[in-house]
């Protein structure tokens, strides 16, 4: 789904309708109140693909550009699910029957589905939503990128605005240093070693957007927390907490990332996307437009070969990159994200860049901080 285009084209214009569909046979628990539960996407894959399917059949496909699950809350015999829908529509046709086109595709078309769970029409309702408030709902969500390059024209090859939201840059004296990610509106999560020659929270700034010039936003920083065990040349427990003096209003293109919760299991030989502003080759220099590489997770029992990392891989790591070398990230990147997404398209942060024998070298990938195996210290610190 293209989530991004707030703003419609010349002759279009998208619009959005807040689906408020009553589900029955089926119990409310208090995982459906986190977007990130495995209850949550469950029930947003059923019913955005009940969307999909609908809409894909109807009077209105070619119009129809997706929806989304954005809360749940509990009611009486089942659970209420709140949907977005969004359509492209030509400018020229007019708001009411168009909402009733909708409603009526719903109606005829949503009993079709049997099923354990049911949605009750009859306590279903759909009203419109003003653009920015549809903006303002998905930039509260943890890990959506805002997707606006179908549509509008870009330059090719460029990266516009907001590709990555979360990510940031640590700066001193407005050098960048460092990458962090944005876990919150006032918390952001990098590595601990990214401090090592300041720990003086008045030194450093923090820039968003991605170009490090011009920034698109900048704030300072009030607290460094890092890892009490991190020690200087080891590079375990290299994880850091920041937080801003002020906060972040989220927007489309500064927003936080997900996090994982602390006993999930990230599988190996997955693709994964780090981002970042450090150098292109070893050695080389600071690109100003944030780049991004798609490596695969590397299993911690092949990283720890002799003839890899030999053993130097401890349970709070995680390997990612190729053995045969070439893609990874480089200096300058640390401390930024490592990120996958899953199924519906949200993103988490399970990795920091950390650290790595060179860049892009045959057996020695990039090594990331486990995001999973220090979830609780990141809670006790922010209660996230
Ligand atoms: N320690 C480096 C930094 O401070 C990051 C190194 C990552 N290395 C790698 N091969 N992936 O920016």
């Amino acid at each position: 789904m293209d989530l991004g285009v707030f703003r419609g084209f010349r002759d279009q214009k998208l619009s959005f309708y807040k689906g408020n569909f009553k589900i029955t046979g089926l119990q409310y628990n208090g995982a459906l109140s986190r977007q990130t539960s495995d209850q949550f996407r469950d029930l947003g894959n059923w019913i955005e693909k009940l969307m999909y399917e609908t809409f894909h059949n109807s009077v209105l496909k070619r119009k129809y550009r997706g929806s989304r699950l954005v809360r749940v809350s509990p009611d009486t015999g089942g659970v209420m699910a709140q949907v977005m829908l969004i359509f492209l529509f030509s400018r020229t046709e007019n708001e009411i029957p168009l909402r009733m086109a909708v409603n009526r595709v719903l109606q005829q078309r949503l009993q079709m589905y049997p099923g354990s769970a049911h949605i009750d029409l009859s306590s279903s309702s759909l009203s419109d939503m003003k653009g920015e408030m549809a903006e303002r709902i998905f930039s509260d969500i943890c890990g959506l990128r805002h997707n606006r390059s179908s549509g509008t024209s870009r330059i090719t090859g460029g990266v516009s605005s907001g590709e990555w939201p979360w990510q940031a840059s640590l700066q001193r004296n407005n050098i960048h240093r460092c990458g962090a990610t944005l876990i919150s509106n006032t918390w952001l999560l990098s590595a601990a070693h990214c401090f090592r020659e300041a720990k003086n929270p008045h030194k450093w700034t923090v820039s968003f957007g991605t170009y490090l010039s011009p920034p698109l936003m900048i704030r300072l920083v009030k607290t460094i927390i890092i890892h009490e065990k991190y020690q200087y040349r080891d590079h375990e427990h290299d994880i850091a907490v920041l937080q801003l003096t002020k906060s972040v209003e989220f927007t489309s293109a500064i927003h936080r990332v997900c996090l994982p919760d602390s006993n999930e299991k990230i599988p190996y030989n997955i693709d994964a996307v780090v981002t970042g502003w450090g150098a292109l080759n070893n050695d080389g220099e600071t690109p100003n437009v944030l780049q991004e590489a798609t490596v695969k997770l590397i299993d911690s029992k092949v990283c720890n070969r002799r003839e890899v990392y030999n053993g130097a891989i401890k349970p709070g790591m995680l390997c990612a990159g190729y053995l045969e070398g070439g893609i990874d990230s480089c200096q300058g990147d640390s401390g930024g994200p490592l990120t996958t997404s899953d199924s519906r398209k949200m993103w988490y942060l399970v990795g920091i860049v950390s650290w790595g024998d060179e860049c892009g070298k045959p057996n020695k990938p990039g090594v990331y901080t486990r995001v999973t195996y220090y979830r609780d210290w990141i809670t006790k610190y922010t209660g996230l």
